[in-house]
C-alpha cells in the first residue's frame, strides 16, 4: 500500500522546566486549574542560546543514529514548524547544514500548525513516491520555540504550550498501510499570532476545544474507512498532545477506550508540530511501539487544519 515505516526516531526537549507551581508564583493561577483543564503540570522553556534549530538537530541526529542510516541516504529533510527562528533559511536547512546532510537532500519547512508533523509525513511520502529523490529515506521533523510567541502575563495561553523538537526517519514500505485525510478551514480569529498586530499568540480556547472534538473523530474514521481498518487493527492511536480532555472527548466520541491514546501533554505541555514526533520517541524508547505496529497519528490546531495518517512501526 506505499505506506511509510519508522525506522528510528529522536527527540529534544530544551533545558528550562517550568511547573504549573512555578506559573502560580507570577501569575494568578493554579496546578489545580492547569492540570485539572488540559492535565498539563510542567513544560520546557528554551533557555538562554536555545533555538528551534538546536533543538531540532539534536533530535534529528538521535533519529538517525537510531535509525542506523547514514546521513548521505537522506533524499528528503522537512521541517514542521510555526516558529522557526527566521524566515529564512528554512529550519530544514540548517539541519541539513548541522547534520551533513547531502547537497543533493530536498530539505523544506512545512508551516501547519499542530497539524505540521502529519502534513509533513504525507509529503514526505509523496516526494518518496515520486521517484526523483536523491536518497531512499526522509527525515521528518517537528520543532518549536513557541516561548517566542507567549505572553507571558496572558494566563489564559502562557500556561498551555511548550517548546520542543521530535524527529523520525522514514521509508517507504510496499506493505505498510497507507491513508491520509486532511481539512482545512481558514478562520484567522480563533487561533492566531506572530503577526505585526497580533505579535503574540491569541485563541478562543473554547472554540479550538470545540474544534477538535468535532473534527478529529471525523477525520480518524476517515482514515481508517481509506485504509479499510477498524480501530480494533489499529494498535497505537497518536493525537497531538494540546489537552488531555480533548483526547478523552475525542475517544468518546469514537467509542474508545481513552487509555489506548497515548498522553504525554503531562510533562511537554503543547509543543505543536513537535507533539506527535515527541509521543512516537517516548513510546519506541519506552519499549510501547513495537515493530510492524501501525499507529494512527492525528493533528488538529490553527489554519484551522487537521489531518491524520497511518505509520508502520
Ligand atoms: O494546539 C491547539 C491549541 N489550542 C488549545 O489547545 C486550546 C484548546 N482549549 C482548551 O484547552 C481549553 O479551552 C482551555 C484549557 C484553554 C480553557 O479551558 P476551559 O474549560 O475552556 O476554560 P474557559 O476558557 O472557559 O475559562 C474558564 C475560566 C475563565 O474565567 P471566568 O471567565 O469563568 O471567570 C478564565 O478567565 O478560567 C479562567 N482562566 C484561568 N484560571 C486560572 C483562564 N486561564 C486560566 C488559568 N488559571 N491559567
Amino acid at each position: 500500500m506505499n505506506g511509510l515505516q519508522v525506522l528510528g526516531t529522536g527527540r529534544c526537549l530544551p533545558g528550562r522546566r517550568v511547573t504549573n507551581e512555578d506559573f502560580a508564583r507570577t501569575l494568578d493561577t493554579s496546578d489545580e486549574w492547569i492540570a485539572g483543564r488540559t492535565g498539563i503540570r510542567q513544560r520546557y522553556f528554551c533557555a538562554e542560546g536555545e533555538t528551534a534549530a538546536s533543538l531540532a538537530t539534536v533530535a534529528a541526529r538521535r533519529a538517525l543514529d537510531d535509525a542506523d542510516i547514514s546521513p548521505a541516504d537522506v533524499g528528503v529533510c522537512i521541517a514542521a514548524t510555526f516558529t522557526a527562528d527566521r524566515r529564512t533559511p528554512a529550519l530544514a536547512c540548517e539541519v541539513q547544514a548541522a547534520l551533513g546532510l547531502p547537497e543533493t537532500a530536498l530539505c523544506l519547512d512545512v508551516n501547519a500548525a499542530c497539524t505540521g508533523f502529519v502534513t509533513a509525513l504525507e509529503t514526505a511520502r509523496c516526494l518518496l513516491l515520486g521517484g526523483q529523490m536523491a536518497g531512499p529515506y526522509a527525515l521528518v521533523l517537528g520543532a518549536e520555540k513557541i516561548s517566542s510567541l507567549l505572553d507571558f502575563s496572558d494566563r489564559s495561553t502562557c500556561v498551555l504550550f511548550g517548546d520542543g523538537a521530535g524527529a523520525a526517519v522514514v521509508r517507504l514500505d510496499a506493505q505498510a498501510p497507507w491513508a491520509a485525510v486532511f481539512g482545512t478551514r481558514g478562520d484567522g480569529q480563533v487561533l492566531h499570532g506572530g503577526g505585526p498586530d497580533d505579535p503574540f499568540l491569541a485563541m478562543d480556547g473554547r472554540a479550538v476545544f470545540r474544534f477538535a472534538v468535532e473534527t478529529v473523530p471525523r477525520c480518524i474514521r476517515a482514515v481508517l474507512e481509506k485504509a479499510g481498518l477498524t480501530l480494533g487493527e489499529v494498535d497505537r492511536l497518536v493525537l497531538h498532545q494540546a489537552n488531555s480532555r480533548i483526547i478523552h472527548g475525542i475517544a468518546r466520541k469514537l467509542d474508545e477506550d481513552p487509555a489506548r491514546f497515548y498522553e504525554n501533554m503531562q510533562r511537554y505541555g503543547n509543543t505543536s508540530a513537535a507533539s506527535i514526533p515527541i509521543a512516537l520517541d517516548e513510546m519506541r524508547r519506552d519499549g510501547q511501539l513495537l515493530p510492524g505496529q501501525t499507529v494512527l497519528c492525528a493533528g488538529f490546531g490553527a489554519g484551522l487544519t487537521w489531518g491524520g495518517v497511518l505509520l508502520r512501526a
